[in-house]
């Protein structure tokens, strides 16, 4: 490598900040444009004269605005490497970025996010971003826009399938574990590796707030919440050391996200203390003009580099006028510059000098290898939530098992939204599993995809056993798929009551992408299964939980309604001024209860769990101490069980209203039939804290209850609990921020 004093920036033996400084330093204003600019879909013939006039910063590779929901015909190591060596022809041979929506896996497809957050499992979000980003550098992909860290409470909005649900303590938590796995550990250290790709937190921050959920609508949202809900994710994200950060679509008290100098300067760069750089969402830009804060573009682009969103994602409002607004001086060059050193020193960070390239014959090595599936399958049963079970599960041999419904023998469908590299042909369907796995019992299966509805009610009265598959399409999940209506799709209810009336015994298994309203399905059929689209690996990961063959241990990331009207259904939600009366009407709607038909949190297995009291190793927790919490569990039942213990609090005195009850600590435990564990977790004044409006952490003291339960309660209830009386940390509201501890 160089070590040509005028070259500088290429010698990795010179720290990166003064590789950085010199680079910049030799760039023109033009030069430095071009490092903000992304452009969509570069083509090495079309856009040679561009990417060598180091006009371009980034690339990317995407179906259009739409992407999450359209596949395209993806990305190859060879395009990669055309469009890296017309870059690496420019003036100062500054290397391309190579960027593409990588979300839930590549080649190997994982469940969708919501799924992956159902096994409440840090250590298996890491392993599936790791393997994700494996596959996705071995097609040149350098740059992923994930994790996505919004709070979703509305489940009408499409993206809930793209988070890890309602709640900011588990969002933070596997976000966290998403951007190490991405980015090969924490810090951001294995960015350089191989397998490794820059994560992207976003959309900051509130989008899982959209009005109504309607995605890209308003969000009005105060300060308080804003810093316990909303931002907390981001930090945690900070924390785990994520390289970029991407500002949202939409607008947060009438500001548009893109051009909020406040979010974006004073909380995120600021407070959060983020160093990398911002990414427009696409054309995020130019939106805000139509959000009414700019005639045109150049009106946009100035108060976008001004709030501090360094990359434009293909509106193309920097490349035509950020240099001519540095000239006249509505922008500062300063400012520009550290825009600039941003993206430049990610681009250190990621060796991208050194190597540049992808190695052309690795993608057909890595891809679908076996231990991806293997971690695929794994990760599929743990995105199974089991909601109801008469016994009839774990699946004994019988003559003859009947599956019916669209998704008996779907593929594709099974992969869920944002899924740009997965395939069809690659899928393991529902009854493909089935055949393969009852085939040993001697176990007839018959097989039909739901078409006719008729036909199906035929066959089902033949079988001894029927399982109907169904659900939601992914088409009708995801970016701008909205929904009114909570309810399966048209006609499937219908379909299933016909079929409890002829099957003997039934089973339902509802695909999904976000949580549903099943209230028709409350007492219909033996059992009922939610599978959240679980990817590749999908039939094996649901027949494998069917036949007991992996205990159910999925929970759910969002309460479910009983009906649409109901949501948001918050855990987390504040104590009432006027609280129900226990002996009065289930509550305050006059046509349904208050409560979800299954909370946050819940899952059940094929043993009954239960929970001894809890136990705290101190009444009182000082300033600087530690309380243990625990409590026994056993395995009441036949069949082993994986429970995941959840820990919740309730502050009942603060300087604010706090929710009812927060969960602040899992443990997932494997138990054999009859066995008792004690499962402990320690609780210190860092899980107890809330922030103020201007995100300082507060150790405020006073009486908490502790619970440790296998769901979240309603008003704060299940699950055996203990007080604890807490001392404030002494100047608690001007402590150093120590952020999040999340494990
Ligand atoms: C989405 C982002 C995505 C981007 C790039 C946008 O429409 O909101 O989540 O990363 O497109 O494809």
């Amino acid at each position: 490598m160089s070590t040509d004093d005028t070259r500088r920036w290429l010698d990795p033996d010179v720290p990166a900040g003064e590789r950085v400084a010199a680079l910049l330093a030799a760039m023109t204003l033009e030069e430095k444009v071009g490092q903000l600019v992304q452009m969509a879909n570069p083509d090495v013939e079309r856009h040679a004269d561009l990417l060598t006039a180091g006009a371009v910063g980034s690339a990317i590779v995407a179906s259009g605005a739409y992407a999450g929901n359209v596949r395209d015909a993806g990305t190859q190591a060879s395009h990669a490497n055309a469009l890296q060596r017309a870059a690496l022809a420019s003036r100062l041979g500054i290397p391309l970025l190579v960027a593409r929506d990588v979300v839930h896996g590549h080649r190997t497809v994982f469940p969708i996010p919501l799924g992956q957050a159902a096994s409440f499992d840090p250590d298996l979000v890491r392993a599936c971003a790791r393997v994700t980003a494996r596959e996705a550098r071995a097609d040149g992909v350098r740059w992923t826009f994930a994790p996505m860290v919004d709070v979703a409470l509305d489940p009408r909005w499409g993206r809930v399938a793209e988070g890890y649900g309602q709640d900011a303590w588990l969002t933070s938590l596997l976000g966290a574990a998403a951007v190490e796995g991405f980015q090969g550990g924490p810090d951001g250290a294995g960015l350089a590796e191989e397998e490794s790709l820059a994560a992207c937190a976003k959309h900051y921050v509130g989008y899982g707030m959209a009005q109504g959920g309607r995605d890209y609508a308003e969000v009005d949202l105060g300060p308080v919440t804003l810093q316990n809900r909303h931002l907390r994710p981001f930090r945690a994200a900070v924390d785990a050391g994520v390289a970029t950060v991407m500002s949202a679509f939409h607008t947060v008290d009438r500001v548009p996200m893109t051009a909020h100098e406040p979010l974006l300067r004073d909380v995120l760069r600021g407070d959060l203390g983020f160093a990398g750089p911002v990414v427009s969402d696409w054309d995020a830009v130019g939106e805000i003009v139509r959000h009414g804060l700019a005639m045109d573009l150049t009106g946009a682009a100035t108060l976008a580099l001004r709030a501090g969103v360094d990359v434009d994602m293909v509106t193309g409002a920097y490349a035509t006028h950020a240099a001519d607004l540095v000239r006249s001086g509505a922008v500062d060059e300063a400012l520009l510059d550290d825009a600039v050193r941003r993206v430049l020193a990610l681009k250190v960070r990621l060796g991208l000098f050194e190597r540049p390239f992808a190695d052309e014959g690795r993608a057909a090595r890595v891809h679908l290898a076996p231990e991806h599936r293997a971690l695929a399958r794994r990760a599929a049963a743990s995105a199974v939530v089991l909601l109801r079970n008469d016994g009839v599960l774990p699946l004994r041999p019988v003559g003859r098992v009947h599956v019916t419904g669209p998704f008996a023998t779907a593929t594709e469908e099974l992969l869920g939204t944002w899924t740009l590299d997965g395939r069809g042909e690659d899928v393991v369907t529902i009854a493909d599993a089935l055949r393969e796995r009852l085939a040993a019992d001697g176990v007839e299966v018959t097989v039909d995809d739901g078409r006719f509805p008729d036909a199906s009610h035929l066959a089902a009265r033949e079988a001894d056993l029927v399982i109907a598959c169904v659900g939601e399409h992914p088409l009708r999940t995801g970016e701008a798929n909205s929904v009114a209506s909570l309810e399966l799709p048209p006609g499937q209810a219908e379909v299933l009551e016909g079929l409890a009336r002829v099957s003997r015994t039934l089973v339902v298994v509802v695909v999904t992408g976000r949580p549903l309203a099943l209230e028709r399905l409350a007492h219909l059929g033996s059992a009922l299964v939610l599978a959240f689209h679980p990817g590749t690996e999908g039939g094996h990961g649901i027949v494998d939980v069917l036949t007991g063959d992996v205990p159910p241990s999925g929970r759910l990331p969002a309460s479910m309604p009983w009906v649409t009207g109901q949501v948001p259904m918050p855990h987390d939600h504040l104590p009432s001024g006027r609280p129900l009366d226990p002996a009065g009407p289930l509550g305050r709607y006059r046509d349904h209860s208050d409560a979800p038909q299954y909370p946050f949190g819940f899952g059940l297995g094929y043993s009954a769990v239960e929970y001894g009291p809890v136990r705290l190793s101190a009444e009182r927790l000082g300033a600087g101490e530690v309380v243990r919490a625990s409590v026994i569990l056993r395995n009441a039942g036949e069949h082993p069980a994986v429970e995941t213990a959840q820990l919740y609090v309730q502050a009942h005195l603060a300087s604010i209203s706090r929710p009812v009850s927060e969960l602040v600590g899992v443990q997932k435990v494997a138990l054999a039939p009859g066995e008792e564990r004690e499962v402990t977790f320690d609780v210190d004044h860092a899980l107890l804290a809330h922030r103020d409006a201007r995100g300082r952490l507060r150790h405020e003291g006073g009486p908490f209850t502790v619970r440790i339960a296998p769901f979240a309660g309603v008003g704060g209830g299940a699950g055996p609990s203990a007080q604890l009386d807490v001392d404030p940390l002494p100047d608690a509201a001007d402590a150093a921020d120590d952020g999040d501890d999340q494990t």
